[in-house]
């Protein structure tokens, strides 16, 4: 097809008339929708290309507006200039236009029946990765402000069916996090709503994700519709079913508080809506998400990460410029590539940063901790051999700061009452320029003095409370929420340009900003301040059906928290856990026992020499659910030619007699002979049986492998490679 906008459509019958059709296709996956011009739009059908049905049917509206019957909650609502509640939309007109060889762009326009009023629908078909994306764009003429109330990025229509919700949200155990627990349920006629209201850490209680099914999805078989929004932001997931079991979905920005005044002529755009569809089970959704977010969303999508020591859990606040460098030097002699400072660096005098209750906002380093300053640190670490990194909290101020005292007016806050603290924290308002601008030079400052720098960590530990703007006029302080992100977005974005091959961690108190409109401006997200081995199993297991490994941060850690017996995981089973995602360490490396240390390098080699590149380039297989609480937890990842493969094998914490966990692997070439080792075997055990055995990769698909592995918190890790 050629580049550039073309008309497009096939004719259908539609009982007595005939109707346009669109398709917005990828190699797999169609979308259907029916757009007739002066006519509404209508889905049709979305699914698999091969089981399009023969006779299609009209599931729901394309974007139901708040007009007519008005029978269901309301994709689109706005006030119009002149007071008029509702709104009714027809085609004006389809453009599509080929990005590349890969994306297709469709773009429908929808307007106003009475009302100067555009609403513009945009799907983007990424072929290759099987994933369509649909936002809205609205504008309008009307001679003064419109309100918007309600605006979805995508309200796809389902046939009647027995729907399942997987959905992704925070599960907090002995008061620890753990971010992306995975909850299923089956969906009831009413209204279900998943929703984050919070505004900064967007994916903290909740992740803006979801999977349906007809029955629990399963990893490998069946159906599975799949969404994810692109925003750093409040959100919501509406899911409403009628008694005949017919499911409308609505997805976008929170409504709540959020009516916004639109001045004439501005754009007023979602969010992303990522959606995904299999036919072959869930496994296949992630797997596609994982393609398409390394190869269209993640900064270095494509470049390996770093393993890297972080200080937090090893030094928390308490460190001098002798502790960092005794860390930065172990971290070297382990083998790793980076060392990260985090926080404390910064502050001085009354406002120093030893602790959460001071310094924020003010970015100079703390000359009596450091006085060999950042770049002193970066300095040390290129002479030892490895590269630095630093942490970051830009969005926010301590009452107790020179910030605070200078610029009162940047904070978020409700006209004259109290500024709630969180973490002994306030807000600054991102809704104001000015603000975007103090982010901006923070960032460009502490670059500059410090060259060396080639890893940022940026934090963001709190959320919003008693929401106000001083910035904002005072009947449009609902735009907050909006102009808040999109601030936060603007502020990425120049940063970006400006340090487009800087390495940037995401991080919102652990897994507060995995989501994917945060993402496009990363390398890799935190994924959890739970780095309890045994937690990370379920934390990275939910995360992974959206997000994939090689931006999941995983670190080896003492953490204990989860173990009845309180001490430390073995070291074997923390390590394969950690290699698993995105692999680093989360400790002082002088606490480690020798046996530790031991096992820690022996991973460090091992992840440099084919673990890294496997894991973060390699297709996701799920092959044994810790939520089945069967004692058991297992995963592969395959490479992309199918010659290598790596499986991950956790024993839990069930106290019972187990049998070997039997275990069939998946994504595997049928027709090669795979030889299997056991690698990193846990100290004291020895190799399993399968190790040095080799099959067919039918064989070890249909029969699979026997692990005993039975023993508490025992592990393994195998490495396939395909015979010549
Ligand atoms: C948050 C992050 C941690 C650490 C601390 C520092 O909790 O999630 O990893 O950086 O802040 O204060």
């Amino acid at each position: 097809m050629k580049a550039g906008m073309i008309a497009l459509g096939a004719l259908l019958a539609v009982g007595q008339v005939w109707a346009e059709q669109v398709r917005i296709e990828t190699e797999d996956t169609v979308i259907l929708l029916e757009a007739t011009k002066d006519r509404d739009v209508g889905w049709l059908y979305w699914g698999s290309k091969e089981n399009v049905p023969s006779s299609l049917g009209w599931q729901g509206p394309l974007l139901s507006a708040f007009g007519g019957w008005a029978e269901r909650d309301p994709a689109l609502r706005v006030t119009h200039a002149d007071g008029v509640l509702t709104t009714e939309l027809v085609l004006e007109k389809t453009e599509r236009m080929a990005l590349d060889a890969n994306r297709e762009r469709t773009v429908l326009t929808l307007r106003d029946k009475l009302y100067p009023m555009q609403v513009a629908v945009t799907f983007t078909a990424y072929k290759k990765e099987n994933v369509i994306t649909q936002s809205v764009t609205l504008t309008h003429q009307e001679p003064g402000d419109i309100t918007v109330h309600a605006m979805a990025s995508s309200a796809p229509s389902f046939p009647e069916g027995d729907w399942w919700l997987t959905s992704f949200q925070n599960r907090f155990l002995d008061r620890w996090p753990n971010e992306m627990h995975l909850f299923e349920e089956r969906l009831m006629p009413g209204t279900k709503r998943i929703a984050n209201y919070r505004s900064t850490r967007s994916a903290y209680f909740e992740n803006p994700s979801m999977l349906l099914s007809k029955g629990p999805a399963e990893e490998a078989n069946g159906e599975v519709y799949g969404m994810a929004l692109a925003w750093t932001g409040n959100w919501q997931l509406d899911f409403a079913m009628r008694t005949g079991r017919e499911l409308e979905v609505k997805a976008g920005m929170a409504e709540l508080g959020a009516d916004y005044r639109l001045p004439p002529n501005k754009p007023y755009v979602s969010p992303e809506a990522i959606l995904a569809y299999s036919a072959e089970g869930k496994g296949r959704i992630s797997r596609n998400l994982h393609d398409y977010a390394r190869n269209y969303v993640l900064v270095g999508g494509l470049k390996p990460n770093p393993i890297l020591l972080n200080s937090w859990e090893g030094v928390y606040f308490t460190f001098d410029e002798k502790k960092i460098k005794e860390m930065i030097k172990d971290a070297a002699e382990m083998g790793l590539e980076l060392f990260v400072l985090d926080d404390g660096w910064f502050g001085n005098g009354e406002n120093a940063r030893d602790g959460a209750n001071a310094g924020l906002g003010d970015w100079q380093v703390n000359a009596k901790k450091l006085p060999c300053g950042i770049q002193g640190l970066a300095d040390y670490a290129k002479a030892q051999g490895i590269r630095f990194g630093l942490w970051i909290e830009p969005e926010m101020v301590n009452p107790k700061s020179e910030l605070a005292k200078k610029h009162p007016d940047w904070v978020v806050k409700s006209g004259a009452r109290d500024i709630p603290q969180g973490r002994n924290q306030w807000l600054l308002d991102l809704t104001n320029p000015a603000v975007q601008d103090f982010v901006v030079q923070t960032f460009d400052d502490i670059m500059k003095s410090a060259p060396g720098i080639s890893y940022i960590k940026w934090d963001a530990n709190r959320t919003v409370a008693n929401v106000g703007s001083t910035y904002l006029p005072k009947d449009r302080q609902a735009n907050f929420w909006y102009d808040y992100a999109r601030g936060l977005y603007s502020a990425y974005a120049r940063i970006r340009e400006k340090y487009p091959d800087l390495e940037i961690q995401v991080c919102a108190s652990g897994g507060g900003r995995v989501d994917y409109g945060a993402l496009a401006y990363h390398n890799e997200f935190w994924t959890s301040d739970n780095t309890s081995a045994i937690r990370r199993i379920y934390i990275q297991w939910g995360t992974s059906h959206f997000y994939p490994a090689k931006a999941m941060a995983a670190h080896f850690s003492r953490s204990a928290v989860g173990n009845p017996l309180n001490v430390p995981f073995p070291a074997s089973f923390r390590l394969h856990v950690a290699l698993s995602g995105r692999f680093g360490f989360e400790l002082q490396p002088s606490h480690l026992t020798p046996q530790e240390r031991k096992v820690a390098e022996a991973g460090i080699k091992a992840a440099k020499e084919y673990i890294r590149d496997i894991v973060q380039f390699g297709d996701l297989y799920r092959l044994h659910s810790p939520y089945l609480r069967d004692g058991y937890a297992a995963l592969s990842y395959v490479t992309k030619d199918k010659t290598q493969a790596l499986v991950f094998a956790y024993s839990l914490d069930t106290a019972y007699d187990k049998e070997p966990l039997a275990l069939r692997l998946a994504g595997l070439d049928p027709n090669r002979s795979y030889k299997v080792e056991e690698v990193l075997t846990p100290d004291g055990r020895k190799p399993l049986p399968c190790s040095g055995q080799s099959h067919t990769g039918k064989a070890l698909m249909r029969d699979g492998l026997t692990l005993p592995i039975t023993k508490l918190y025992d592990s393994c890790l195998l490495r396939l490679r395909a015979e010549p």
